[in-house]
């Protein structure tokens, strides 16, 4: 979603600024810009599409202005065009934006009888017209703010002046806002991540609150406008691990690191001395929970339905799963032994935000199983079982999903020895077994030989299926986000014992269908409703780790796992099911980490 930087510096800002909105970029947008003051005049530069094309502008023309606000849009009202990038600027404020005004409507008919002019489609112009209006009669802090409470929705901005030629103001409500100090040159940034390049020393805006900065120093205001101190905090320095090294793109760097993301995850939680899974400071006694409710958005909230199936399977706690949007808006009874888990990469995602906050509203109590630890989630949160994958940067969860499904397989089994619903021997078998996911990912991983050959099969397919039972059916659902959000291909995950009841209608001759089938309990099952497809003409790809040979009978390829306990093959299922995905995008030449339409992190709801 959209990105915002600003910097006040002692040197020009316009290289530092097209730098940090490349950074920016993986959120997924369709529109940039800049504004600097320039010989005492905001300098706004704009285009749609990519931040290259800015960058050729600016190249033509540079900027020398000290100080700049700059932006990517992904566009929410009015379409990508020039004109509704951001900036917004008037004859004396330029504004960046991420978020939505919901009262839009009603400040601009307000202002448009006050005879201010607008030029684009877009909510963020009348944050641009409000603070040109109260700025006539108010000094900066009190027009900000006046300007602030005049908004409804969610907001982080990012905002320059024509007459306070050194400063740069940020405020958010609901989006994030991070806050960067360099030497002789003070930052705002969207996230740490775009500000990695230029420092490791960061402090997060809380809500309401508003950051004013020179080069030489920052000042932050409470809403009541009382001066405050913050926290600062060093963020570790893993430059490395935020650059694509030698893959082509994110998404490969990413798949092809699971192993490694896997073994440092487990080597955060797992005493391999004493043979343990270690939660410190879990806030609840897993004794008395009755009831958990996992929440989250799209991948996220796939590997809460595998968590469904771990702890139902391994305690006797009752489990609901929850989509965020939807769980936000009702009426929930909240009791005093119930736990709610919010699970999301990013940790900004602004549904998964919002019904965690109602939660804490209702006293609840919270755990997070995050992957970036500054995240506001994480900071919400009672409780945060990070999932160590470090930076994810393709819009396509990959690392973190095996990372979620990790840290929830730990906390399921954690969760069942502390309540004495598993015996020791497979407490103990259970660890051992995790300690060669990793290796087993790798043996997954390097048939990627075999997915290339799969994958053409799916090139030219207009639509297809994803079947599974058990903990394969959300394997199933995940395998067809990726190859919908990567590849635009019409893809569906069903329940394999759904078919009968109306999919089945789908199937015709040569249609693509992905059949998940492990050794469970599950498996002659799923294979009988795999030949009820291939009985209609469906072209089916099989994975599993069956070894015998009867099954392949017209099947038009077998792709097998190794084999393993029953908890563990829904890592190694997801794994040919994302590189089928990539493999299909990439002959498509799809733009593997920057998929049309989506951004990385969904900080509007
Ligand atoms: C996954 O490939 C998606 N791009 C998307 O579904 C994502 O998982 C979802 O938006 C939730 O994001 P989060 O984990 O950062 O909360």
């Amino acid at each position: 979603m959209c990105g915002i930087i600003g910097i006040a510096s002692a040197k020009p800002v316009f290289g530092n600024i097209i730098e940090a909105l490349k950074k920016l970029e993986y959120r997924g947008y369709d529109s940039a810009g800049l504004s600097t003051i320039d010989n005492g005049e905001i300098n706004e530069k704009k285009c749609s599409g990519r931040v290259n094309n800015l960058e050729k502008i600016l190249f033509k023309n540079p900027s020398k202005g000290k100080l700049g606000i700059g932006h990517v849009r992904w566009a929410t009202h009015g379409v990508p065009n020039e004109i509704n990038a951001h900036p917004h600027s008037s004859e004396v404020v330029s504004v960046v934006h991420n978020g939505i005004i919901e009262n839009s409507n009603s400040i601009k008919n307000e202002l448009i009888k006050k005879n201010y002019l607008f030029k684009s489609q877009t909510d963020t112009e009348v944050i641009t017209q409000l603070l040109t209006n109260y700025l006539k009669n108010y000094d900066i802090l009190d027009s900000v703010h006046k300007t602030l409470e005049r908004l409804e929705g969610s907001f982080a901005l990012g905002i320059i002046f024509k007459n306070f030629k050194d400063i740069v103001v940020g405020a958010r409500r609901g989006s994030p806002l991070a806050v960067g100090y360099g030497h002789e040159e003070n930052y705002i940034g969207s996230d740490s991540y775009a500000l990695k390049s230029m420092t490791n020393k960061i402090s997060y805006l809380e809500d309401g609150e508003i950051c004013i900065l020179t080069k030489d120093k920052v000042e932050f205001y409470n809403s009541e406008k009382n001066k405050i101190n913050k926290e600062i905090l060093t963020l570790s320095n893993d430059e490395n691990k935020t650059t694509k090294g030698d893959f082509k793109d994110f998404m490969s760097k990413e798949i092809n690191e699971q192993s490694v993301t896997s073994k440092a995850c487990l080597k955060e939680y797992i005493d391999h001395l004493r043979k343990d899974i270690n939660f410190y400071n879990f806030p609840i006694n897993p004794n008395e929970v009755n009831k958990i409710t996992f929440i989250g958005c799209g991948t996220a909230y796939h590997s809460c339905l595998i968590a469904k199936y771990l702890f139902e399977d391994l305690t006797s706690i009752t489990v609901e799963t929850d989509i965020a949007s939807e769980f936000r808006y009702r009426k929930i009874k909240f009791k005093k032994n119930n736990l709610y888990v919010f699970v999301s990469q990013s940790g900004e995602t602004a549904d998964t935000f919002a019904a965690l906050d109602l939660c804490k509203k209702n006293n609840a109590n919270t755990c997070a199983i995050v992957n970036v630890v500054e995240s506001s989630i994480a900071r919400t949160a009672n409780f945060v079982l990070p999932i160590h994958a470090g930076p994810e940067i393709g819009v396509a969860s990959t690392k973190a999903f095996i990372g979620q499904m990790l840290v929830l397989y730990l906390l399921s089994l954690k969760i069942s020895k502390v309540r004495n619903e598993i015996t020791d021997q497979n407490y103990t078998k259970s660890i051992n077994d995790l300690n060669n996911l990793p290796s087993l990912i790798k043996e997954v991983l390097a048939k990627r030989d075999e997915i290339q050959i799969i994958a053409k099969d799916f090139v030219d397919s207009k639509g297809t299926m994803f079947l599974g039972r058990g903990f394969s059916y959300p394997i199933a659902l995940e395998g067809a986000l990726k190859l919908k959000e990567l590849s635009y291909i019409h893809a569906e995950g069903y329940p394999a014992g759904e078919m009968k009841h109306g999919p089945l209608a789908l199937i015709e001759d040569g249609l693509p269908v992905v059949v998940l089938a492990p050794k469970d309990k599950y498996f002659e099952k799923t294979i009988s409703n795999m030949q009820e497809v291939i009985a209609r003409g469906g072209k089916v790809f099989l994975f599993t780790d069956d070894d015998s040979e009867i099954i392949s009978e017209n099947i038009r390829y077998k792709f097998n796992i190794p084999n393993s306990n029953d908890y563990i093959k829904p890592f190694l299922l997801t794994l040919p099911l994302q590189m089928l995905a990539y493999y299909v995008a990439s002959f498509k030449n799809c733009d593997i980490d920057k998929p049309r339409n989506l951004a990385k992190s969904v900080t509007v709801e």
